[in-house]
C-alpha cells in the first residue's frame, strides 16, 4: 500500500476521523444512517463513524469480523480499523497482575504470558494493546499499583521492555503479533496523596531518574504507541504538555510511532483550569504531537476552524495521520484486514490447555512467602483443612482482567479438592465479605468450629478485586477489620493457620502480622490461582517470588520505596529511640518487607561478596566483579534472586542509599552452593548530575550481592 498517495487522497474530514477513537458501542451507535446514543452525544455523523480509523473495547473474533468487514463496506477509503484493548495480564487466559509478575524476577514466564496474552488477543481481532504500564509506583495508596512492576526504575525498564517484545514479536509480521502501547506518559504513579489521577509534582532529578527511564526503555525496545496520562505534571496536563511529547517524546528520544491520549483526557484539562474549551483542547494536544484522542471528538469539531486560523498547520494532521496508517501497515492491515482474527483459533487458543498450565507457573513464581514459622508446607498426608475466608471459594482475576472470567477460574477450595482427593476439604467463604465487620457471629462461629476440626488452616483473605485497579485507591492498606477478627479468632482454634493474601498493592500488615505464623501473597493471580495455591501450600513447588515494592507497617509510611535519601539526620538503626532525627515516634521508618524480599521452603547462606579490584578507573572501559557464594543450606530444592546494589556516598547531588544495578535468579539443590558473579562497569555508577548529563562521578562506592534490598555487607569500590 502506498500510505502517501492514500493521504493524498484523504479529506481533511477522514484524516480527522482516523485520529478519533471511540468505543465499538459508539461505533455500533452510529453504524445506521440515523446515529443514535453515544455517537450522538459525541456529536458524530454516520461519515465521521464511516471513515473511523480505530475502536477500543472489542469482545470476541467474531465482532470484530463483522465490525471490520461493515467498515471496509463503508469506509470511503477502505482504510481498515485497529482494535485496541487493555490486554493487562491475559486476554481469557487470566495470569497474575503485573505486580505479581514483577515479583517472579523472572523475564522469560513475563514474556511468555505476553506472548500468551497476544496470541489469545490476536486470534480474538486485537490489534493494539494498552500495555505495558510501566508508571514507577512508591505509594502503596494508589490503585493502579496493581498494573505496574514495581517501585524501581531500573526493574520496570527491563520488565517494560521484555512486555514490549513479548506483545510485538521480532517485526509485527508474526501472526500473533500485536503492537504494545505503552502507558502512561509521564509520572502517573506520582499522583500525590496515592488518589487517582490527582496532580503529580516533582523535581527535574526525580523524573529523570525515576519515572522516565522505563518509558524510555519501552521506546528503546521499539514500542509502537504512547498514551499520555491524565495527570498534570508540574502544573501541565499531559494530555496537553507539548514539551513532554514533542520535545521530549518525538524530538529527544526520536519517537515516531503513534501518541494516543488517555480516555477523554483531552477535555478533562477543562477540568485541571488549563484551558477553557474543548477548541483550545484540539489546539494544544495536536500541537503536542498527540495523534489520535480516545473518546472526545474535539478534533472533528473544531480542527477545520484551528487550521482557517492558522493556530494548527495542515503538515501537523498530515504527519500524525501518516503514522496511524504506518501502524496499520506495520501490522499487514491492508493486506489482510482481519490479521489472525479467526472464531476458530478463538476456541482453539483461549484458555487452552497450555496456557492454563502457563498461568499456574505464572501464579506459583509469582506468589511470596512473607512469613512462615513451621506452618507450610502442609502434608501431601494431610486428612482435613478448613479453607476460610471471603476469598476462599472464588476465582480471583484482578481489575483489567479483560475477557477473563473468574467462574473460570480456579478457587483456593476447588484447587485443594483437586490436588488432595482423599482429604475432607471444608470451605467457610461466606463469614465476611471483607467490606463489614463480623457482627455475623453464626458466620465466625462456624469458622471457628471449622478451624478447630481441621489439621490446618488457610485463610484467604485482602482485597477484593475492586480494591485496586483505575480509580480504586485507598487511604487505609491494611486489612478490614472484620479480616483481623477473623485471623485471631481462627488461630485461637487452630494455630496450624496460613494466611493466603489476594491484594493489587502493598498491604500494611504491622497490626496483624504477628497474629499468625504463616502469610504469603498470591497478589490477585489469575485462572489457575486455585491450583496454584494448593501446590504452593503442599510444597509441590517452592515460593519463588520477591517483592518488587516494600510492604509497610503502617499506611501513614507512603510513599515508602527501597532507594530514598540518606537525609541529613538518618536514624542510626531500626532499634534506635534517637530525638530530632528523620523518625516517626509511633513506628519504624523501614517497611515491614523491603523490596526484594520473599521467603522459601528452604534457606539460603550468602557469602561475603568478594570484588576483583577495588577501584576502577573513570574513562577506561575498565570492569571489576562482584561476586558471592550463595547455599542452600535446607532440605528441598530452591530458588533465590541474588540483588546486586549500589551505593554513590558522595555525589554532586545526593544519591539513594541503595539502586538495584542487576539481579540473577538461581535455583539450587539442596547443600548445592553457586557462586554468582556480577559485573560492574562505570555506566553502572552514572546518574544525571547536576549538568544534565548522565555520567559517573569519581569517588566512594558501596556494593552489595544481597537477597533483598535491606540486607548484605557493603564491599567498597572506588571510581578513580
Ligand atoms: C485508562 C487507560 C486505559 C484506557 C482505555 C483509561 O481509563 O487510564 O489505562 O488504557 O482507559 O481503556
Amino acid at each position: 500500500m502506498d500510505i502517501y498517495a492514500l493521504l493524498k487522497s484523504m479529506t481533511l474530514e477522514e484524516k480527522l476521523a482516523q485520529m478519533s477513537q471511540y468505543g465499538t458501542s459508539v461505533l455500533d451507535s452510529g453504524a445506521a444512517d440515523d446515529v443514535t446514543g453515544p455517537a450522538r452525544d459525541l456529536g458524530l455523523t454516520a461519515e465521521h463513524i464511516a471513515a473511523a480509523g480505530s475502536t477500543l473495547g472489542s469482545g470476541t473474533a467474531e465482532q470484530v469480523i463483522a465490525m471490520q468487514k461493515a467498515h471496509l463496506e463503508k469506509d470511503p477509503n477502505k482504510i481498515p480499523l485497529l482494535f485496541m484493548r487493555d490486554v493487562i495480564h491475559g486476554y481469557r487466559t487470566i495470569y497474575p497482575i503485573p505486580l505479581g509478575m514483577g515479583a517472579t524476577w523472572d523475564e522469560k514466564i513475563v514474556y511468555d504470558c505476553c506472548r500468551m496474552a497476544a496470541k489469545e488477543s490476536a486470534v480474538s481481532g486485537i490489534t493494539v494493546n494498552f500495555s505495558p504500564m510501566v508508571d514507577l509506583v512508591r505509594d502503596c495508596r494508589w490503585g493502579r499499583n496493581m498494573e505496574s512492576t514495581g517501585e524501581d526504575a531500573w526493574y520496570n525498564s527491563r520488565m517494560g521492555a521484555v512486555m514490549v517484545k513479548g506483545y510485538q514479536g521480532d517485526d509485527l509480521k508474526g501472526k500473533y503479533d500485536i503492537a504494545a502501547c505503552v502507558k502512561h506518559f509521564a509520572a502517573y504513579g506520582a499522583a500525590e496523596s496515592g488518589r487517582d489521577y490527582n496532580t503529580t509534582d516533582m523535581s527535574d532529578y526525580t523524573f529523570y531518574e525515576h519515572y522516565l527511564p522505563a518509558y524510555r526503555a519501552a521506546v528503546d525496545a521499539g514500542v509502537e504507541m504512547v498514551m499520555t496520562s491524565f495527570n498534570a505534571l508540574n502544573g501541565v496536563p499531559c494530555a496537553g504538555n507539548q514539551w513532554l511529547v514533542n520535545d521530549l517524546l518525538r524530538g529527544e528520544w526520536g519517537f515516531d510511532g503513534v501518541v494516543i491520549s488517555d480516555w477523554n483526557s483531552f477535555y478533562e484539562m477543562i477540568n485541571h483550569g488549563f484551558i477553557e474549551n474543548s477548541k483550545q483542547a484540539a489546539e494544544k494536544a495536536v500541537n503536542g504531537g498527540t495523534d489520535i484522542e480516545m473518546m472526545s471528538s474535539t478534533y472533528i469539531h473544531h480542527m477545520k476552524a484551528l487550521i482557517d486560523e492558522g493556530k494548527v498547520r495542515k503538515e501537523q494532521i498530515d504527519r500524525a495521520v501518516l503514522r496511524i496508517l504506518r501502524l496499520k501497515e506495520k501490522l499487514g492491515l491492508f493486506e489482510n484486514p482481519l490479521r489472525a482474527t479467526s472464531v476458530e483459533e478463538e476456541a482453539k487458543y483461549c484458555l487452552c490447555e497450555e496456557h492454563r498450565t502457563l498461568a499456574r507457573r505464572a501464579a506459583e513464581q509469582a506468589a511470596v512467602l512473607l512469613k512462615n514459622e513451621g506452618v507450610l508446607p502442609l502434608s501431601e498426608n494431610i486428612k482435613s483443612i478448613a479453607v476460610i475466608g471471603p476469598f476462599a471459594a472464588c476465582g480471583m482475576n484482578g481489575w483489567w482482567s479483560c475477557q477473563g472470567d473468574t467462574k473460570e477460574s480456579v478457587s483456593v477450595v476447588d484447587g485443594l479438592r483437586a490436588a488432595l482427593p482423599h482429604a475432607e476439604i471444608t470451605c467457610t467463604a461466606g463469614c465476611t465479605d471483607g467490606l463489614h465487620d463480623s457482627s455475623n457471629d453464626t458466620m465466625l462461629e462456624k469458622a471457628i468450629a471449622a478451624a478447630r476440626e481441621a489439621e490446618a488452616v488457610i485463610l484467604c483473605l485482602g482485597e477484593q478485586e475492586g480494591w485496586s485497579g483505575e480509580g480504586n485507591s485507598r487511604a487505609d492498606v491494611g486489612l478490614p477489620a472484620a479480616q483481623k477478627e477473623l485471623i485471631r479468632h481462627v488461630v485461637a482454634a487452630n494455630p496450624r493457620t496460613a494466611v493466603l493474601l489476594f491484594n493489587g498493592r502493598p498491604l500494611a500488615l504491622g497490626d496483624v502480622i504477628n497474629d499468625a505464623p504463616a502469610f504469603f501473597t498470591m497478589w490477585q493471580p489469575g485462572t489457575e490461582g486455585g491450583s496454584a495455591a494448593a501446590n504452593l501450600l503442599l510444597g509441590r513447588v517452592n515460593f519463588n517470588g520477591h517483592l518488587t515494592m516494600s510492604f509497610p507497617y503502617h499506611v501513614g509510611q507512603a510513599p515508602i520505596y527501597y532507594n530514598r535519601m540518606n537525609t541529613g539526620r538518618p536514624k542510626p538503626g531500626d532499634d534506635s529511640t534517637m530525638g530530632y532525627v528523620s523518625r516517626y515516634v509511633d513506628c519504624p521508618n523501614a517497611p515491614l518487607f523491603p523490596f526484594g524480599y520473599g521467603l522459601s521452603y528452604t534457606t539460603f547462606a550468602y557469602g561475603k561478596p568478594i570484588l576483583s579490584a577495588n577501584t576502577l578507573k573513570k574513562g577506561s572501559g575498565e570492569q571489576v566483579t562482584l561476586s558471592v557464594t550463595v547455599k542452600n543450606t535446607g532440605y528441598v530444592a530452591g530458588t533465590t534472586v541474588v540483588q546486586l546494589y549500589i551505593r554513590d556516598l558522595v555525589a554532586s547531588l545526593v544519591r539513594p542509599v541503595r539502586e538495584l544495578r542487576g539481579y540473577e535468579r538461581i535455583t539450587l539443590a539442596p547443600g548445592e552452593e553457586r557462586t554468582v558473579t556480577f559485573t560492574v562497569e562505570e555506566d553502572m555508577l552514572a546518574f544525571r548530575t547536576e549538568s544534565g548529563k548522565i555520567e559517573a562521578e569519581t569517588g566512594d562506592f558501596h556494593l552489595w550481592a544481597a537477597s533483598d534490598a535491606a540486607s548484605g555487607e557493603p564491599v567498597p569500590l572506588t571510581l578513580v
